[in-house]
């Protein structure tokens, strides 16, 4: 396919996608370029989530914000594109992870010399014959086309003006940007110059990029230009890589294939012989699999936000698409080994990191497949059924019950052919919210009665969870799937009881615990632990193995989830000392709520506490945890406690002898919770919200310790999408969205006089269809789009037209889409009215035609109506009625 331009340089032209990345890079080199080894996909720039473009490390240099290291520089960047995901696999040349090649002149070389090194560099040394190339260029910039027609000799039928939304690059919405102008591949020169459609994917393929960047486009679009001209390019690794290898599509060449090939040993298929659909699986995983291996290199966990999440749903589409294909077991560390091995080539620096990539990938592959397969069978059984879609009941039983992810219900149900019902989804969302707000706590009936039966005789467990977070244990009693039983297997959701046991059971407003129960033949995860009298009911899952009664097992505590439960808890105290010494030092405690990843108090006031208030308390409980106070956490007398002023929750009773928890001099509570040794361990408390729960109780929600970050970096993600959204930095959104609602309301009132102004020029040429009637003239009129000012301005302005004997009518709707609101205004000349036609009480026998009613006076009057449909007929009837009502009066 590929012919070289010259026959000399045929024999080495590069084909491998190394060979490819290096000849571009020292053939820029080799022209004064310094080579740059590639950025983190972590941006420095706080506008983009990722490394989107090669030009993106440079943005600073092109804006003058920064010295050039040199006057020219050239690079293989690493890049992330996810907008297009649901493409990848399914085009030829769609990606998530990509290497961009490319050349940068800061105020060095510009258009000219841009154009005939890339137009050198693709016929010399990539060989490709000038048939198959074609270009285009912004619609404005004759230079460039200049320089492609005299200077590179190009057929000027091959050079395509193309306007701004194709060859004019900015990336994203704000800063450097400019003109550009994009070579592309032809695979099908033989269909000739004449019909050149550039987004003709099957014949066109666009490989480099060559952006003028003269400009820095600011938040409202406007073009300020750069002190310098500067040059930006960028060129798909991949997609040369496809043209070079001759294959069809870019995920077969040698940058993802071998990935392909190692997901299809692992599915044990040949890739050659399947059908499309399980092609694309294997695209998706190549794909993903390098995008995922050099997310975490570059330091991205996964979690629910930000980068965090695209690095989670890349993965687990991976696994998705394993799934698809028939493979059940855990394989993205072989898929990881295999893209670091693919990876190694540009980036040796990647080997270090292999330990540490495998391991993050194991780890969340695992906890995905958990949740997958629970959700999978559910939502199979659904499917079964051969419903019309998935209504937003079943996706939202797969998300709140299996943590099943909505976009991966949407793929699996639209590889059927069915949608899923998005906006039920939304409701039965917020129906749960709704319903977590009525009732804190959620108790199915059947397992609380299985429940009972099982501790009915049991003992007291021993709770060993002040001071151990791991001990031995042994089985006493249990419940399986619901019914007591002497053994479970893998598999089975378990309630457990032990003698004695490092977790902490629901109590006091705290959470119970979570961890794991585990011996030589089992493992159990446990989930939640509550307390039926001072039995402790261990609820779990049997994640492998057996469980029998009398088994003696190892009990640990997730050790990082309690260590975020113990600084909400001791946060919580601190609120209630903060809140008595800000706001009332009578103020009592009426609820509270402490769990891992949040914190609620709820206590008597007569009114809000303000945002002063709300301020003072979060420094005060800051300053509390910055001092480092060693809690003192004792057991004594009730008499002795309350004597020593520990605060105790109303109307609870107390035994005799109570547990006191103590940050000398800052609070002291009876409290069975458990708690930080020292304040310090909290690290930082914020309030997020204040509110009322019924009459006089209060609620503070606030978040402590971990948990803070967590909160903060959704936040900022907001303000990020924000940010995005409104073309705008964060410290400017507040005035942005000011000017836009300055803006909205002048432009509301614009519209105003313009739609009024706009109905009387129209109405100017609606008085050349009055009829004569005797001595009157009657003008009925439809005019639609117009408000009911604008209507009775129109009207009055054709009766200053026409003259006293005028009676004009005029019906529209006011919106064309709303059928269901109708505008009638009558306005009647002197003379008229002398004739006793009074305009308010016609235009209101008329729109009863209309369903509707109103009135007004003698000589102008609006009404309403509701039924459009019949506003056509009614505005015959009143033509009607004032022809003959007027004809009567003319004699
Ligand atoms: N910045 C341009 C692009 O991404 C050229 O590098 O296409």
């Amino acid at each position: 396919m590929v012919a070289a331009a010259s026959s000399s340089s045929a024999a080495s032209v590069p084909r491998t996608g190394q060979e490819i990345r290096k000849a571009f890079l020292r053939f820029y080199e080799e022209r004064g370029h310094k080579v740059i080894t590639s950025a983190s996909l972590i941006p420095e720039d706080p506008t983009v989530l990722l490394t989107i473009a090669g030009m993106l490390p440079f943005k600073p240099i092109f804006l003058g914000q920064q010295e050039r290291p040199c006057p020219r520089v050239t690079s293989s960047q690493n890049c992330i594109r996810t907008n297009d995901i649901e493409n990848v696999g399914r085009t030829t040349r769609h990606h998530t992870f990509f290497e961009m090649l490319g050349n940068f002149s800061f105020g060095d070389y510009f258009k000219q010399q841009a154009i005939e090194w890339a137009w050198q560099l693709i016929t010399e040394v990539y060989g490709i014959n000038s048939k198959n190339l074609v270009v285009s260029v912004f619609r404005e910039d004759e230079e460039a086309e200049e320089i492609w027609r005299d200077v590179v000799g190009m057929n000027p039928k091959r050079i395509i003006r193309m306007d701004e939304a194709d060859n004019f690059w900015t990336s994203g919405s704000t800063g450097p940007c400019g003109p550009c102008s994009e070579i592309y591949y032809d695979f099908k020169p033989e269909l000739g110059n004449e019909e050149i459609e550039l987004k003709d994917n099957n014949r066109f393929l666009e490989f480099y990029n060559l952006v003028f960047i003269q400009h820095n486009r600011n938040l409202e679009g406007t073009l300020t230009p750069l002190a310098d001209r500067n040059i930006d390019t960028g060129m798909g690794l991949e997609r040369m890589a496809q043209i070079l290898q001759n294959v069809p599509n870019n995920y077969e060449t040698d940058l993802i294939f071998p990935l392909i090939k190692a997901g299809a040993s692992i599915a044990g298929v040949d890739y050659y012989q399947l059908d499309n659909s399980a092609k694309t699986s294997l695209k998706v995983i190549g794909d993903h699999s390098r995008a995922i291996t050099q997310l975490v290199c570059d330091g991205v966990t996964a979690s629910n936000f930000g980068r965090g999440y695209v690095l989670r749903r890349l993965l687990r589409r991976v696994v998705r698409h394993g799934r698809l294909l028939g493979i059940y077991k855990p394989f993205l560390v072989t898929m990881g080994q295999a893209s670091i091995a693919l990876l190694q080539d540009v980036h040796p620096s990647i080997l270090k990191r292999k330990n540490a990539i495998l391991a993050e990938l194991e780890r969340e592959e695992a906890r995905f497949l958990e949740t997958l397969e629970r959700g999978e069978k559910l939502l199979a059984e659904m499917l079964n059924s051969k419903p019309a879609h998935i209504s937003g009941d079943q996706a939202f039983e797969l998300y709140d019950t299996y943590g099943f992810p909505l976009e991966l219900t949407q793929e699996i149900a639209e590889e059927r052919g069915l949608s899923v019902d998005l906006s039920g989804f939304a409701v039965a969302m917020e129906q749960q919210r709704q319903r977590a707000k009525a009732a804190a706590t959620n108790i199915d009936l059947t397992l609380q009665d299985a429940i009972d039966q099982l501790v009915e005789h049991q003992d007291a467990t021993a709770f060993e969870g002040y001071q151990l977070l791991e001990q031995s244990s042994c089985v006493q009693a249990m419940a399986v799937n619901g019914r007591p039983a002497v053994s479970a297997s893998a598999g089975d959701q378990v309630q457990i009881i032990l003698d004695t046991t490092p977790f902490y059971g629901e109590g006091g407003g705290q959470v119970g615990d979570r961890g794991l129960l585990s011996g030589a033949d089992v493992s159990v995860s446990i989930k939640y632990v509550s307390r039926v009298r001072d039995v402790f009911v261990h609820a779990g899952l049997i994640r492998w193995g057996e469980l029998a009664v009398g088994d003696v097992v190892r009990a640990q505590v997730d050790q990082v989830c309690r260590r975020r439960i113990q600084a909400n808890h001791t946060a919580t105290h601190l609120l209630q000392a903060a809140l008595k010494q800000v706001v009332d030092p009578d103020i009592s405690q009426a609820g509270s709520l402490v769990d891992f990843d949040r914190l609620r108090f709820d206590f008597h006031a007569p009114k809000a506490v303000t945002v002063k208030q709300l301020e003072r308390i979060e420094t005060l409980i800051n300053d509390w945890i910055a001092e480092a106070h060693s809690l003192i956490v004792e057991e004594m007398a009730i008499d002795q406690a309350k004597a020593a002023g520990a605060i105790a929750m109303f109307g609870d009773k107390y035994d005799d002898v109570v547990r006191v928890v103590d940050v000398p001099g800052v609070s002291m509570e009876l409290c069975s919770g458990t708690h930080v040794v020292n304040t310090a361990e909290i690290s930082l408390f914020k309030i997020v919200a204040e509110s009322s729960v019924a009459a006089g109780i209060r609620r503070i929600e606030a978040v402590a310790g971990s948990s803070v970050l967590a909160y903060f970096n959704e936040r900022d993600l907001v303000v990020k999408q924000l940010g995005e959204c409104l073309k705008t930095q964060p410290n400017e959104i507040v005035g942005r969205v000011l000017n836009m609602r300055d803006e909205l309301r002048n432009t509301s009132k614009a519209l105003v006089t313009a739609r009024a102004e706009l109905a009387v020029a129209k109405s100017a040429a609606l008085a050349l269809k009055a009829t004569v009637v005797g001595v009157f003239q009657v003008l009925v009129e439809r005019l639609d789009g117009v408000d009911g000012a604008g209507l009775q301005g129109a009207a009055q302005n054709l009766v200053a037209q026409l003259g006293e004997g005028a009676a004009v009518v005029l019906g529209g709707l006011p919106d064309s889409k709303n059928q269901g609101k109708v505008i009638l205004v009558a306005a009647f000349g002197r003379q008229v009215v002398a004739a006793q036609q009074q305009a308010g009480e016609f235009i209101g026998s008329i729109a009863k035609l209309c369903d509707g009613g109103g009135g007004g006076h003698p000589h102008l009057a609006q009404a309403g109506g509701r039924d459009g449909m019949a506003l056509d007929a009614a505005l015959d009837t009143a033509r009607q009625e004032l022809n003959s009502k007027l004809i009567l009066k003319s004699h």
